[in-house]
C-alpha cells in the first residue's frame, strides 16, 4: 500500500492529509498559527510559524496513525494565494508575510495602474486587475515603506513555495500560484518581463517556474529529521489553494463549476483557453491541471459573514444545525430583508475595499431568524454575481459542486440551488485544497495517469439538491434589489471610511 501526503498552508491553520493510492482518506491533522493585525486592514503571519506547525502536523499524523514513512510515495503542497514571503541572502525570512486579505496597498494599486497605462494594458499583460490582495502591490508597499527591508530581498516567494523550500532546499515556483502575483503572464505561463520592467522589480528575485505536477525536489536529511518523513521522499510542486481545491472537487473538466462557501466564497470554472475579463471583475488564473486555466470570482466574506453574525450578534456557542433551524423559521426571501455581505470590502464583482455590509429593509416584523436567513441569502446573491460573470465569459455550467463549511448546511445549499436555478451537487470529499495537493502528489509521481484517473478512484457524488421553482420569483425580486443597492451606496461607502 502506498500513501500520498498533501499539505495546505491555510490562513488559520496548516492541514496535512494522507490518502492511500487505492482511494481512501487515511488521516488528517491540523495545527493553527497566529495572525497579526497591527493596524486596521493589515493581516500578517510569520512564515516560521507555518513551518513549525507544518513540522508538528506531519510528525503527529505519522505517529498517531502508525504510518511507515517509506510507504509515503510522494508529497505535494497547496497554500493561501498572493501572500508575500521575503527572504534575504541567507534565505532567512526578512519580515512577516503580508497576507492575501491585507488591504493596505490601495495606493500601490493605483500606482501600478498609472505606471502600466490603464486597465486594458494591465489585463493584456497579466490578465488581471491590480487588487490590494495580490502580491505585486505588496512588494511595492515594502519598497515604499520599508526600504531597508526591500534592499535585503534576494527571493520573493509564496507561502507553499517557502514551505517546499524548507522541505527540499529548492527554491521553485509553479504556474497556478504565480498567476496571482500580478507579475505573471498567465496566457504564456511565464514571468512577465514587461510588467517587471515597468514596476522596476528585478527578475532575479523571482523563482524558476515549473508545472504543478512536476518534481520540485526531495526531502532533505534535515527536513526528514524535523518531520519524521523519509529522506529523499519525492516532493511535487503543487498549487494555489483554489487550484488544489478545484482538483480536489473534480473541477478538471470544462462545464463543472466549484462553489466554495468557506470564510471567503469562491466560484470557479475550468477553461481550455485563457479568457480574461476586460473589466477585471473575475480573475483568470492558471490551473494545476496542466495547461488549463480557470476563471474565478472571490467574495471576501461568505461563511465569514455568517460567523460574524453569530459570534458578534447572537451566541458564540452556536452550531450549524441550530442555526439552520432558526433560518428555516423564516420564509424564503426573509420577508424582504436583504443583506449585502461586504463586511471587509469586496473583490467580485465590485473590486471595492471600501464597501461594507448592509441590512436593507428592516421592519418591525423582522426577528433574528430573518437576519440569519437573509445573511445566507445575501451570500448566495454574491455567489450568483460571480456565476453570472462566468456565464458571460461563455463558459458552460453543466454541473455545480458545492464545498466548504457552508456545504454542510442543507438549507444553504437549497437556497443556492433556488437562487441560481440549478441543481447543486455534493461530493464525498470535503478536505478541499489539502486533498487536491495529495492528488497532485499522485499524478506527479505517476501513481495516477492523470487527474481523471485520480478522480475515478476517489470522488463520488453524495447528494443532489434540486431547485425549488416556487422560490424563483421572490429570490429574483430580492436579487434585483440586492444588485441595485451596491450601485446606490457605493459613494456612501467611500464617505464612511
Ligand atoms: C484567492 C484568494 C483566497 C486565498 C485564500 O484569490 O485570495 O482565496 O487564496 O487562501
Amino acid at each position: 500500500m502506498s500513501y500520498l501526503l498533501g499539505i495546505d498552508i491555510g490562513t488559520s491553520n496548516v492541514k496535512v492529509l494522507i490518502i492511500s493510492s487505492n482511494g481512501k482518506l487515511v488521516a488528517t491533522e491540523e495545527k493553527s498559527y497566529p495572525l497579526y493585525s497591527l493596524n486596521q486592514g493589515w493581516s500578517e503571519q510569520n512564515p516560521q510559524d507555518w513551518w513549525s506547525s507544518t513540522k508538528t502536523a506531519i510528525k503527529t499524523i505519522i505517529s498517531k496513525n502508525d504510518i511507515k514513512p517509506f510507504n509515503i510515495s510522494s508529497i505535494s503542497l497547496s497554500g493561501q494565494m498572493h501572500s508575500l514571503v521575503l527572504l534575504d541572502k541567507n534565505k532567512e525570512v526578512i519580515r512577516r508575510a503580508i497576507l492575501w486579505n491585507d488591504t493596505r496597498t490601495s495606493h500601490q494599486c493605483n500606482d501600478i495602474l498609472k505606471k502600466v497605462g490603464g486597465l486594458n494594458k494591465l489585463i493584456k499583460l497579466v490578465s488581471n486587475p491590480a487588487l490590494e490582495g495580490f502580491t505585486a502591490p505588496k512588494i511595492l508597499w515594502v519598497r515604499d515603506n520599508e526600504p531597508e527591508n526591500y534592499k535585503k530581498i534576494r527571493h520573493i516567494l509564496l507561502p507553499k513555495d517557502y514551505i517546499r523550500y524548507k522541505l527540499t532546499k529548492e527554491i521553485k515556483s509553479e504556474v497556478s500560484d504565480n498567476a496571482g502575483t500580478l507579475l505573471f503572464d498567465v496566457k504564456n505561463k511565464k514571468w512577465s518581463k514587461e510588467m517587471l520592467k515597468i514596476l522596476n522589480i528585478d527578475k532575479e528575485l523571482l523563482p524558476e517556474v515549473i508545472k504543478s505536477t512536476e518534481v520540485a525536489g526531495y526531502i532533505t536529511k534535515k527536513a526528514a529529521k524535523d518531520t519524521g518523513l523519509k529522506k529523499d521522499t519525492l516532493v511535487i510542486a503543487g498549487g494555489a489553494d483554489n487550484a488544489c481545491g478545484a482538483v480536489g472537487s473534480g473541477i478538471i473538466k470544462n462545464g463543472r463549476v466549484m462553489i466554495s462557501i468557506g470564510t471567503s466564497g469562491v466560484v470557479l470554472a475550468q477553461s481550455n483557453k485563457p479568457v480574461p475579463d476586460l473589466k477585471g471583475r473575475i480573475h483568470l488564473f492558471n490551473h494545476a491541471n496542466p495547461d488549463k486555466y480557470y476563471n474565478m470570482g472571490v467574495m471576501l466574506s461568505a461563511a465569514g459573514s455568517f460567523n460574524w453574525l453569530m459570534k458578534n450578534m447572537y451566541d458564540n456557542n452556536y452550531d450549524i444545525k441550530s442555526l439552520n433551524k432558526l433560518a428555516a423559521e423564516s420564509k424564503p426571501g426573509s420577508e424582504k430583508l436583504i443583506f449585502l455581505p461586504y463586511l471587509v470590502g469586496e473583490r467580485t464583482p465590485h473590486a471595492d475595499s471600501k464597501a461594507r455590509g448592509v441590512f436593507f429593509g428592516i421592519s418591525n416584523k423582522h426577528k433574528i431568524n430573518h437576519f440569519v436567513r437573509s445573511v445566507m441569502e445575501g451570500v448566495v446573491f454574491g455567489l450568483k454575481d460571480s456565476l453570472n460573470l462566468i456565464k458571460e465569459k461563455g463558459l458552460n455550467i453543466d454541473q455545480v459542486r458545492v464545498i466548504g463549511g457552508g456545504a454542510k448546511s442543507k438549507l444553504w445549499c437549497q437556497i443556492l440551488a433556488d437562487v441560481i436555478k440549478k441543481e447543486v451537487v455534493l461530493i464525498n470529499f470535503e478536505e478541499g485544497p489539502a486533498f487536491g495537493a495529495a492528488l497532485i502528489a499522485g499524478v506527479g509521481a505517476g501513481i495516477f495517469l492523470d487527474f481523471e484517473q485520480a478522480e475515478r478512484n476517489f470522488i463520488k457524488i453524495n447528494d443532489k439538491i434540486r431547485p425549488n421553482t416556487n422560490n424563483y420569483d421572490i429570490y429574483d425580486h430580492n436579487y434585483s434589489i440586492y444588485t441595485g443597492l451596491y450601485e446606490s451606496l457605493k459613494e456612501n461607502f467611500k464617505e464612511n471610511i
